[in-house]
């Protein structure tokens, strides 16, 4: 992964890096003042190439110009917009797609740094992920970017949040890249544990079927009943001496759904690698959160299975009777997703009984339709919290949107047989499956937040720092929020 250090000066300036932004009432651009101003020749000469390159300023835009012979012998102006932090994840996103047959360059920031290294750090960290299986194609060559700021050591804590955000942003666009021939449940419990054997602090307990069967953790055994590949329950522990507030985190963790005896059709299927983003995302999240030394106390539970079709799976008409005794009317055995999660809440209410419940889940093709493709959709009953986490997501450079819990559609949760009907199929997708989630909240009712973010967990397009593919949603938000509490 690209290296990344603060300098007070240029040192190795082949390549030089200048801000501009919009200014002016013609689309045009503006050298931004840096701490670390460019000599007078550069400068003058920048300045007259920004209306013949017809530089806007906008964040993202990368011109480069060579000088031969001189000093820079390349000058690469980057559009950073307004300045503010997501601009300039944009921008660091662009310059390492620009940059990809550079091996160094120098980037100047601007005498107020800590917004731009943020932004610039994440974006370039996230704008040169590629995921491979094979080394095929290649990775861009872009290996070291000097940063120039004029107090190194006071952004060193910026540095270091911003690299280990992306880093864990990038371990979980890895797990939810990986096909599922590789990813069934146990890979994903190995991985987390190869993850947290670098932290003592972190302690990790994987539930295998036997241990699931014994606790009556039915859901996970249902949905998990019809694959070869039997399912895992991941439970990972950080806990840190001055902790005040305890969170549980739940993800989704399908490693793939074909939708079960309630078979997908082809293109509904053809991307439920990504089923178990949500697990990604909290367990990425946490252990950032153990890197950062963060002073909450974080369990993260990733309900792991593989919704499968076959003789041992589970049926439409079934009854599940989930952690904690509750049962559930099941008649689409693709509504999978909240059957594990209600195990994973129920457990968490009923054993660790934290101070807040978070839960994110690929769980319904709805979001997108309410949404669009990058918001999740939240819920929650406690608008403090819900504005909170909405904050974090939005400063992190993610989206998300508030979604009501509408009393409308609860009759449709009521069930003949069960406590609960669990794929009831009326009323707008989300918003029931929400309802249903609320159900094993006990009394974390009010202190609970679920994302539902199917939608934002993929991208078809590469778009600012996100690559083709998963996009890590998540991390960054929860990583943000994390941060505030203790
Ligand atoms: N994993 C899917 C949801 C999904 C769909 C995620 C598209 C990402 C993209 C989930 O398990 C599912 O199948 N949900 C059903 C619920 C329905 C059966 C009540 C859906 O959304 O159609
Ligand atoms: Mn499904
Ligand atoms: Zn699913």
């Amino acid at each position: 992964m690209l290296a990344i250090r603060l300098v007070t000066g240029p040192e190795r300036p082949a390549t030089l890096v200048l801000p501009v932004r919009p200014e002016g009432p013609d689309p045009s651009a503006a050298l931004v003042p840096t701490a670390s101003p460019p000599a007078d020749d550069v400068r003058s000469e920048a300045t007259a190439l920004l209306p013949v390159a017809r530089l806007t300023g906008a964040a993202g835009e990368v011109r480069e110009h060579l000088r031969p012979g001189g000093t820079p012998s390349r000058l690469v102006l980057l559009g950073v917009g307004a300045g503010d932090e997501q601009d300039w994840r944009t921008a660091g996103a662009a310059l390492a797609r620009a940059g990809k047959d550079e091996t160094h360059i120098t980037v100047a920031l601007p005498a107020d740094a800590a917004a731009a290294l943020r932004g610039l750090v994440e974006g370039l960290l996230l704008g040169s992920y590629r995921f491979r299986m094979t080394g095929a194609g290649g990775a861009p060559a872009l290996a070291e970017v000097d940063v120039v700021v004029s107090d190194p050591d006071a952004l060193t804590p910026i540095l270091v949040a911003a690299r280990t955000t992306a880093e864990m942003t990038r371990l979980a666009r890895d797990l939810t890249n990986t096909p599922s021939s590789t990813k069934n449940p146990q890979w994903f419990a190995t991985q987390v544990a190869a993850a947290a054997a670098d932290h003592p602090d972190l302690h990790l307990r994987v539930r295998e079927p036997e241990e699931l069967a014994t606790e009556g953790f039915g859901g996970i055994l249902a949905v998990g009943g019809g694959s070869a590949s039997g399912p895992r329950l991941v439970e990972l522990d950080w806990r840190p001496a001055d902790a005040r507030t305890h969170v549980v985190l739940v993800g989704k963790g399908i490693t793939f759904d074909t939708g079960g005896i309630s078979i997908k059709p082809v293109p509904a299927m053809k991307l439920m690698r990504k089923d178990m983003a949500g697990a990604a995302a909290v367990v990425a999240a946490t252990l950032g959160a153990a890197a950062m030394r963060l002073p909450v106390r974080i369990t993260t539970l990733a309900p792991l299975a593989e919704n499968m079709v076959s003789g041992s799976a589970f049926r439409p008409g079934d009854i599940v009777r989930h952690y904690g005794g509750l049962t559930s009317e099941t008649t689409n055995s693709d509504a999978e997703g909240r059957l594990v999660l209600a195990d994973a809440m129920a457990y968490a209410v009923q054993e660790l009984k934290p101070d807040l419940l978070v839960d994110l889940a690929t769980l319904t093709g709805a979001n997108a339709v309410a949404l669009g493709k990058r918001h999740g959709a939240l819920y929650s009953e406690n608008d403090e919290l819900a504005a909170d986490l909405l904050a974090a997501i939005e400063a992190a450079g993610e989206r998300a949107w508030r979604m009501p819990l509408a009393a409308d559609y609860l009759e449709y949760l009521g069930s003949e047989i069960a406590d609960l009907h669990s794929s009831p199929a009326r009323g707008a997708g989300s918003v029931v499956a929400a309802l249903f989630l609320r159900e094993f909240t006990g009394d974390l009712r009010d202190r609970w937040v679920h994302v539902d973010m199917s939608a934002p967990s993929w991208s078809e397009d590469e778009h600012a720092e996100l690559t083709k593919g998963a996009t890590g949603w998540g991390v960054r938000g929860l990583l943000r929020w994390l941060a505030t509490l203790g």
